[in-house]
């Protein structure tokens, strides 16, 4: 039994905006990559860490993460979109692996407790897992600047990662995804191949820095001890 973790941290980060690739921007003096991979060891389930790191960057990134200490360290270059990078790394696994993690490197203060959750689960014997909390927004359907509709929100949650995964079907999904119309998450792809997707409780702090604000809420759970 052998579960790997796939940390895509090859976006640019543009909405962050923050000159230097998102997965590198310090947060109370580290990297978000280091963060989030830190957190990942201290669950205990994952043998094997491939991360993706922005083109040019895999040597630095090595440096960066070898003192966390993971016993299998595979760092490998990212592509132009989030499922290019994952299908990369998923390229970088060895033989032998049974559950794969999808871990965005952003998500950088997801606790330990959220990866058990997601592997058990997965070992419990659903091909996908995902996070989700629910959504605390009234969300409503636009076009053209006019809303159409007000959505139920009692249905929808907002889905986190790291998200789990038996690895075969992982790897078809990955196979027949559509390079035209890249998906935003890797459930999605299982879910357009007619695969049941699990939920587990995500949890507040897995949130993802993609402003600025989202930095600054980093940086008040970090100094504030509580992330
Ligand atoms: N990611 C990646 N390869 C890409 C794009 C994204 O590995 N080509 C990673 C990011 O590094 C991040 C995760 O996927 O850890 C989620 O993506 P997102 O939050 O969109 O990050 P960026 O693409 O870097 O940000 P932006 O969209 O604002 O440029
Ligand atoms: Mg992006």
């Amino acid at each position: 039994m052998t579960c790997a973790l796939v940390v895509p941290a090859a976006g640019r980060g543009e909405r962050l905006g923050a000159g230097v690739p998102k997965a590198l921007v310090p947060v109370a003096g580290e990297p978000l990559l280091v963060h989030a991979l830190r957190r990942a060891l201290a669950s205990g389930v994952v043998d094997v860490v491939v991360v993706v790191a922005p083109a040019g960057e895999q040597q630095h990134v090595r440096t960066l993460l070898s003192p966390l200490g993971a016993a299998d360290l595979r760092v490998v270059a990212g592509g132009a979109e989030r499922q290019d990078s994952v299908r990369c790394g998923l390229a970088a696994l060895p033989e032998g692996v049974d559950v794969v993690l999808v871990h965005d490197a952003a998500r950088c203060l997801t606790p330990p407790s959220v990866f058990r959750s997601v592997v058990a689960a997965v070992r419990g014997g659903a091909v996908a897992v995902v996070p989700v909390l629910p959504v605390s927004d009234t969300v409503k359907r636009v076009r053209a600047g006019r809303v159409v509709a007000t959505v139920d929100r009692r249905e929808l949650v907002a889905v986190q990662t790291p998200q789990g995964f038996s690895c075969a079907p992982l790897r078809a999904a990955h196979r027949a995804a559509d390079g035209a119309a890249p998906a935003t998450d890797d459930a999605g792809m299982l879910e357009a191949l007619g695969h049941e997707v699990l939920t587990v409780a995500g949890d507040d702090t897995a949130f993802k820095v993609t402003r600025p604000v989202d930095l600054v809420l980093a940086e008040a759970l970090l100094s504030g001890g509580r992330a």
